[in-house]
């Protein structure tokens, strides 16, 4: 491919849907910390130039470790990720520029660097994946998002929910026709150009600094056409325990994109 590409790895997050007590990027997976088999993926990724890990601020050595454990062969750093997902990466974005590499290391205006993001809770991802995104960047597309079809049916929610007889009830709306929707995964991949201008304008503008801006709504804003790739189950994002066992038993029986 011939590309350099670059990787934010966002693992700041604490977890709270999971209900361990360390952060998640930390809990284990078939006996090593999540944050290992994330970057443990990124390993035979042709091109890989650089990647920075966003770590919760007390847990900068921590991190460090697994990294240092996970034994990889491409340039990697830890830094503090922010009280947001979109701080963390826009902080992941400032550490790429900032990388100590000389002369191949990327600017916020290149359009020739691939940069990826990519969640730590989706520990799973097939190399396949990160293939299928960067071949989408490096043939044109600024913006590409892995995908999949939804499995079930989607309903709208059409009032406020309310208690009888002790259970929850929500009044139903529309059914969107789900051939038309997808659910988005990550490696998200863009253009360097694309996405540091993206976060940057996102940067200046979360007055609140509520940071709920995704990577593709702040590409968006800048007028950029974004594409799917198939994405794959196997790269479910870690969200509750459940998600945990089923990827207990992917990580126990591999390859099964
Ligand atoms: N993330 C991050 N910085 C934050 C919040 C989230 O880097 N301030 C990262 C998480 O570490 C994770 C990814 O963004 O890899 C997706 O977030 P999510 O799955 O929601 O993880 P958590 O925020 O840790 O989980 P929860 O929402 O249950 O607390
Ligand atoms: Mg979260």
């Amino acid at each position: 491919m011939g590309r350099s590409i670059y990787c934010v790895v966002t693992a700041a997050g604490s977890g709270t849907r999971l209900g361990n007590p360390e952060p998640k990027a930390l809990v284990k997976l078939a006996g090593s910390p999540l944050l290992h088999h994330a970057l443990r993926a990124l390993e035979p990724l042709q091109g890989l130039a650089g990647v920075v890990i966003t770590a919760p601020q007390d847990y900068l050595e921590t991190f460090a470790q697994v990294a240092q454990g996970a034994a990889l062969s491409y340039p990697w750093k830890v830094i503090a990720g922010g009280t947001t997902r979109q701080n963390s990466v826009y902080q992941g974005l400032q550490g790429l520029l900032s990388f100590d590499r000389g002369a191949g290391q990327v600017t916020a205006d290149d359009p020739e660097a691939i940069v990826l993001i990519h969640d730590a809770a989706r520990a799973l991802t097939p190399l396949q994946q990160f293939q299928r995104v960067c071949a989408a960047v490096a043939s044109g597309c600024p913006a590409v998002v892995p995908a999949t079809e939804l499995v079930d049916t989607v309903r709208e929610v059409a009032g406020e929910s309310f208690t009888r007889q002790e259970v929850e009830i929500t009044p139903a709306g529309a059914t969107p026709d789900r051939a038309h929707l997808r659910c988005v995964q990550t490696p998200q991949g863009f253009a360097g150009n694309v996405i540091f201008a993206a976060h940057q304008q996102g940067h200046e503008e979360d007055q609140a600094g509520d940071g709920a801006l995704d990577d593709a709504m702040l590409v968006a804003r800048l007028g950029y056409q974004q594409y799917f790739v198939a994405g794959s189950r196997q790269a479910l994002k870690i969200t509750y325990p459940l998600d945990l066992q089923l990827a207990t038993w992917l990580a126990q029986n591999p390859n099964r994109e």
